[in-house]
């Protein structure tokens, strides 16, 4: 049995549908900046989103593995209500729901919510209700949101890395390897607060969660750009990868495989191939 899980980071159907296919999901994440990018692509085929009747779907779709669902309020009270609406309007569907709520819901327009999350990640744990702990980007956030029940934590590995080099006016691009030991400038390795990649908050996640055995939280490496990072992650002991679909289909691709396919198959003599038609 391979421990480390696949889920797919989308919220469109046809993606979901096709990483289903390829017969290695585990797991399907949403968030509002992907449910909007699934609605724009329907709307621009020409096509109306009746949205309940679309996450449905993808919950039926992904039946037997969990779909992690995002609450939008910022307020403890707000999350609580739409953590239970989510769930009792769409679990029981597929029985595959497990509710997104943010760490640290403040946007810094409102005062005195930065522990709104945890606490709604409290109660709605101890209604039984599974939660996966989104935008986390310290191993500190990622224990907290453990010790309140969560069932998956969620470090953004690239958004880290885009971070760093944000700090640091490099420039980059979204599919860019960010190296999982850091970058050097004028001698020194880069960092936010003690993290030099975002490789490096899945590790130091894993080892603190190994440190006191917690076992019941599962570290879910997300934001994830590129193959490298999925190697990375995995090296790095994450329980779950959630991949862009796009990553998802890198992960096959090398140059000498397809070389390699080419060449047997000119290969392949009458005698062997008649064995196929027999
Ligand atoms: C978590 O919800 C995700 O991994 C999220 O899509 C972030 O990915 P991005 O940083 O590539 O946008």
């Amino acid at each position: 049995m391979v421990k480390i899980k696949i889920f797919i980071d989308s919220s469109k159907i046809q993606e979901i549908k096709k990483a289903k296919e390829f017969g290695i999901l585990d797991g399907v994440t949403t968030n509002p900046s992907l449910i909007k990018a699934a609605v724009e692509d329907i709307k621009a085929g020409g096509g109306g989103v009746d949205i309940i009747q679309y996450i449905k779907e993808i919950l039926r779709v992904a039946e037997g593995v969990p779909v992690s669902l995002e609450v939008i309020g910022t307020k403890y009270d707000e999350m609580v209500e739409e953590g239970i609406k989510l769930f009792k309007m769409f679990n029981p569907v597929a029985r595959n729901v497990y509710i997104k709520i943010p760490i640290n819901p403040s946007t810094g327009d409102e005062d005195g919510n930065d522990f709104d999350g945890l606490k709604a990640i409290k109660s709605l744990s101890d209604e039984k209700i599974p939660i996966n702990c989104t935008l986390i980007f310290t191993p500190e956030q990622a224990l907290l949101a453990a010790k309140a029940g969560a069932s998956f934590v969620s470090p953004f590995v690239g958004r880290i890395d885009d971070y760093i080099r944000s700090l640091n006016s490099i420039g980059f691009k979204k599919p860019d390897h960010f190296p999982f030991y850091g970058l050097e400038k004028d001698g020194d390795i880069l960092e936010d607060d003690g993290i030099i990649s975002g490789v490096d908050l899945v590790a130091q996640t894993r080892e603190i969660f190994d440190n006191f055995n917690i076992n019941d939280t599962k570290v879910l490496a997300a934001s994830i750009r590129n193959p490298q990072q999925v190697r990375e992650v995995a090296l790095a002991g994450a329980d779950i990868a959630t991949l862009p679909f796009n990553v998802l289909e890198k992960l096959l691709m090398h140059t000498k495989t397809r070389e390699g396919m080419i060449s047997f198959i000119e290969d392949v003599v009458p005698e062997y191939k008649k064995i196929f038609k027999e």
